[in-house]
Formats: structure tokens, sequence, C-alpha cells
């Protein structure tokens, strides 16, 4: 037996493929309670603290209302307004806020930030995503993929397509190892993993059973796919200079109808963690759009609205998902 009690949840190399699934079952169960109406509170009278460095709107919302559902109590700490940073250093700010919380959801840039909170706060920290990896969108996106295709992860092929040196490229790779599953990447040179997380990846598969596969062939990479994955092609915190060369690289790896039917399966589902650049209704999207002559972006408007299209299942799940990595962690 094992529990996650008082553990922090930094990133997925930290868990065993078992408490994976235990996590997955736990969401897959808070998720039933609510929808039934037998909702148990077991973070009652517990204090979060919400720390955002970065723009936020489905972490957040799924913090604070997984926390409200479970009887917690919430503190938002933005981009602006406190210590953080500027006056007070991580480490002094972990012990401070250790005093006062019970768990700190930490949002914003290096990695080693949030591993520097975790070391000196005393109370479980959780990442709500880093340069490096964003492992509760992870969580998220394997219950969804349970859910749609009701086979094992194990079972499941999918391929991620695009900037796969960002936090969810390195986090999906990292997932997929662990629990075993067939994953293919398709990206150019220049939007590759880390390379030493690729080799952490390809050990932990030799033990998992686990395909990892790494191409900048497109067709090979979405053969017999289950999911199509993809995410913006710059990420938060990165400079705006990275668009051009960005676009020229990932052009050929957009998910659009084409790309859907090189798969060969009409089931073949699409996913994004959000939020996409499908359309123009946004200032970057406009922007972008307009200064490349674009139609479409990692993903098209068609493929984005199509059937194949569960995206808002993948944000819904984010609240089942961290309320169970709350409860898991905090719970009585
Ligand atoms: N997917 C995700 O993390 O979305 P937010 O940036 O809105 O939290
Ligand atoms: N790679 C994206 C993910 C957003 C949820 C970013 O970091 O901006």
């Amino acid at each position: 037996a094992f529990n996650l009690r008082n553990r922090h949840f930094l990133k997925l190399e930290d868990l065993t493929p078992r408490e994976i699934k235990f996590l997955l079952r736990l969401a897959d169960d808070l998720k039933i309670a609510k929808y039934t109406g037998h909702e148990q509170p077991r973070l009652q009278g517990k204090n979060i603290a919400l720390i955002f460095e970065k723009s936020s709107t489905r972490t957040r919302c799924a913090f604070e209302v997984a926390a409200y559902d479970q009887g917690a109590n919430v503190t938002y700490i933005g981009p602006s307004g406190s210590q953080i940073g500027a006056k007070e250093s991580m480490k002094d700010t972990a012990r401070v806020l250790g005093r006062m919380y019970d768990g700190i959801e930490y949002r914003g840039f290096g990695q080693e930030i949030v591993e520097e909170l975790a070391a000196s706060a005393g109370v479980p920290v959780w990442n709500g995503l880093t340069d490096e990896f964003h492992p509760t969108q992870i969580l998220a996106d394997f219950l969804t993929m349970l859910e749609h295709s009701g086979k094992p992860l194990n079972e499941i092929a999918y391929c991620y397509l695009g900037d796969g040196g960002n936090n969810m490229g390195h986090s999906l790779m990292i997932g997929a190892a662990k629990m075993g599953m067939d994953f293919r990447m398709a990206a150019p040179e220049g939007c590759r993993p880390d390379e030493k997380l690729v080799n952490v990846a390809q050990e932990i598969a030799k033990t998992t059973g686990a395909k990892i596969m790494i191409t900048d062939d497109v067709e090979a990479a979405v053969k017999n796919a289950d999911f199509l994955y993809t995410d913006v092609w710059v990420s938060m915190g990165e400079a705006d200079s990275v668009w051009e060369e960005r676009i020229k690289l990932l052009k050929p790896y957009q998910v659009n109808r084409e790309l859907i039917e090189k798969t060969g399966n009409p089931n073949v589902k699409f996913m994004h963690c959000l939020p996409a650049f499908h359309n123009r209704e946004t200032k970057v999207g406009e922007e972008i759009y307009q200064k490349y002559g674009l139609d479409g972006m990692e993903v098209t408007e068609e493929v984005f609205e199509s059937k194949h299209s569960i995206v808002f299942d993948q944000a819904e799940n984010r609240l089942h998902t961290i309320k169970a990595v709350m409860v898991a962690t905090l719970g009585s």
C-alpha cells in the first residue's frame, strides 16, 4: 500500500506508474461524486495559496473550484502585488507561506523555482506550470484519453506535434513513458525536447514497455494514432521575436484535415491543453495571422470545431484531476 499524503507534485518523473494510476482513479471517483451529489469534503478548514507569476484561466479556476468543492479556502497571489521576486526570495516566501497555508500551488518560470519553494515550504507544493513541465495538465489529458478510448493507457497510441521542447512536450513524453504508452512526437530539429529528458523517458520506457518515437516524419508519427495532440508554437514567457522562426519550422506540423486523414483512423481525437490559436479571435491571434498571412496556426479552425475535438472535455478534467492531487496530498 502507499499514499501520497504530504507529498509534493512537481513533475511526473517523481511519481511511480501506480501513483499516477491512483490519482487518475481518484479523479474519476471525485468526478462521479460531484456529478451525483455525493462529494465528501476532505479539505475542510485547509488554507491554500495559489501563486501565479504567469496568466491562467483553467489552472487557477480548477484549483479554486476544487478547493471550494472540498471545503478549503484559497488566496490568489497574482503576477504583481506581492513581494515575490522583487523584494523577497522564493526561499523566504516559502518559509512565510508555509507558516500560514496547508498547501501551495505555483505557476511560474524555471522548474528550479518551484523545486526551491517545495524544499523550504514544509507543506505540499503543486506545480501549476513551469517553463519545463505542466504535470497537472497531463493527469487531465490521460483521464480524458481513458474516457474517450475505453482502453487502458498502455494500449493507447498518441502523437504530439509541434513544439516538443516546451512544458507540454516534456510532460507528455514523460507521462507516456511512465504509463507504458505508444508515444510519437513529430517535431523538427530545433523544437525537440531536452536530450537529457529524452534519455530519462527512454530509461523509464525500458521498465514500462512504452514506445517513444521522436521524428520529423509526420506521416509515420500519426499513423494509427488514437489521439493527436498539439500546443501553441510560442509559450508564455518566450519573446515575441521567436514567432517568425517557429512558424517557419512548425507549419508542416499543423493539425488540419489532411493530417487527420493521414492517421487512417476515422475516430481519431484531437487534443490541446488550451489556450489555442485556432482563429483570429484573440489579440495575439489577430496580430500573428495578419503579419504572417496564416490560415490556422498549430490547429485549423476546422479541426478545432470538428467532431474529432475533445479539448473542452480536457479542460473540464483539469478540475477533477487537480482536486485529486490536493485530496491525495492534503486530504483528511
Ligand atoms: N491549460 C492551461 O494550463 O490553461 P491556463 O493557462 O488557462 O491555466
Ligand atoms: N506551452 C504553453 C502551455 C499553456 C497551458 C505555455 O507554456 O504557454
